[in-house]
């Protein structure tokens, strides 16, 4: 949606508090600061405690200051005034009017540092954290992370380290986490990025974002680039409303490629939980070419990601074998929230009872366990029609083989 009919819209429903926050993103963005104030104001007696509002006056008055900084000389050691004078319009006899302000003052900086702000760091997290996948493990082990730490001797033969890899699954299974524990395994840098942050945000900028972030990727080489929701960036136009322009594809396609810049030491990592919707172009080789699935836990994963997510807290001796057993179905995050709320119980029991919380049994978690309904189900259900029917290439016949259709 342009400008316009975003404020046309927010004028016919002025409540709406997503709407306003849009409007005020796409004004900041078009630094169309004097309205972005307004329909800040309007979202704070709207929603005074939303917390995206802290950010985007903070975005706001950093715009402020760095268009009021343009005709200062830097040198002068000027007070900032506490109320940054808005844009000047040329009318106002500006000598130096701020003509089609430059829409890459400061939106690609407040990008990037939010993403460094959360995650711009060297993850604690490795292979030892995750549980089960091992066969996934031992590919990564083996496709990327010793080509990565190689580089010389894959050169002489003419291949890169680095590129990109697509991981696939149901949701909860270990997508991110793995990722994480790739760059954690090889003490790299972890840039993560929601693919809606760059389309969402800032609204007209996502191929200066794109660019901006495969270059900030490679300075800080090795670094794992990791795009969540990467269907949404490449949406096989089934859903318009969310997919992006051809121009923000093509841009993300040509950093991929690396023809803008070299990618060597930057891994390049997508996910999603819905491949079928991923454009066939991001497949090609020298992109996603490498494509890993990542299942829900078989028993063995499960009893491995339990222990996991049971590590530190006070335990009663645990059949884990059973629980195991009994966790068909559960993904890695639903395991995760098995163990919460079997926490939650014990320590409302002990809330009731006036008596310091007991340890954490089997029955306790059993309990947890069938209350909580697993969701890799109605994933699989989808997943294979897709393998049925449009598997091209046998690109979904790891989905074939887990559902016991193939051998
Ligand atoms: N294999 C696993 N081992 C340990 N924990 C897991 C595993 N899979 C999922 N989890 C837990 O569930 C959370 C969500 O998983 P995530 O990696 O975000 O899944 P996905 O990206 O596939 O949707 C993780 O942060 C972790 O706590
Ligand atoms: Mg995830």
């Amino acid at each position: 949606m342009d400008l316009d009919s975003l404020r046309e819209a927010s004028r016919l429903s002025p409540d709406n508090t997503p709407l306003l926050k849009l409007l005020a993103q796409a004004e900041l963005a078009a630094l169309n600061l004097e309205n972005a104030r307004r329909t800040l104001d309007a979202l704070q007696s709207a929603a005074p405690s939303d917390p995206w509002l802290a950010q985007g006056r903070e975005e706001l008055d950093r715009m402020c200051a760095k268009l009021t900084g343009l005709d200062q000389p830097s040198s002068t050691n000027q007070e900032v005034p506490s109320h940054p004078p808005l844009v000047r319009l040329p009318a106002s006899g500006n000598p130096h009017p701020i003509r089609s302000a430059p829409t890459d003052l400061s939106d690609i900086d407040a990008l990037l540092a939010d993403v460094e702000r959360k995650h711009g760091s060297r993850p604690q997290v490795t292979f030892a954290d995750v549980g089960g996948l091992e066969s996934v493990k031992e590919d990564i082990r083996k496709r990327i992370l010793h080509p990565l730490l190689h580089p010389d001797m894959y050169r002489e033969y003419g291949r890169a380290a680095g590129g990109g890899l697509l991981l696939y699954g149901p949701p909860g299974c270990g997508k991110s986490l793995l990722a994480k524990a790739i760059a954690g395994e090889i003490s790299a840098r972890w840039m993560e990025v929601g693919i809606h942050e760059i389309l969402d945000m800032w609204m007209g900028n996502s191929e200066k974002n794109l660019h901006a972030l495969f270059q900030k990727a490679r300075e800080q080489a090795p670094c794992v680039l990791y795009f969540d929701e990467i269907d949404a960036l490449a949406a096989d136009r089934h859903d318009m409303r969310r997919s992006a322009g051809r121009t923000t594809i093509n841009q993300f396609l040509s950093e991929l490629d690396g023809s803008t810049a070299s990618n060597e030491g930057v891994l390049v990592f997508g996910a999603t939980n819905s491949p079928w919707h991923l454009d066939p172009a991001f497949r090609r080789p020298g992109r996603f070419d490498r494509i890993l699935f990542a299942p829900p836990p078989d028993e063995a994963g499960r009893e491995a990601i339990l222990q996991i997510q049971l590590r530190n807290r006070p335990l009663a001796p645990l059949d884990f074998r059973k629980l195991a057993k009994k966790s068909e179905g559960f993904s890695g995050a639903d395991l995760k929230s098995v163990v919460e709320r079997a926490c939650d119980v014990v320590l409302s029991e002990s809330i009731r009872s006036g008596k310091p919380p007991a340890l954490i049994s089997t029955a306790h978690l059993l309990d947890a366990l069938a209350k909580t309904t697993p969701s890799t189900k109605s994933w699989f259900e989808t997943a294979r029609n897709y393998a049925l029917h449009a598997n091209h290439d046998g690109q979904y016949d790891e989905i074939l083989v887990h559902l016991g259709l193939r051998k």
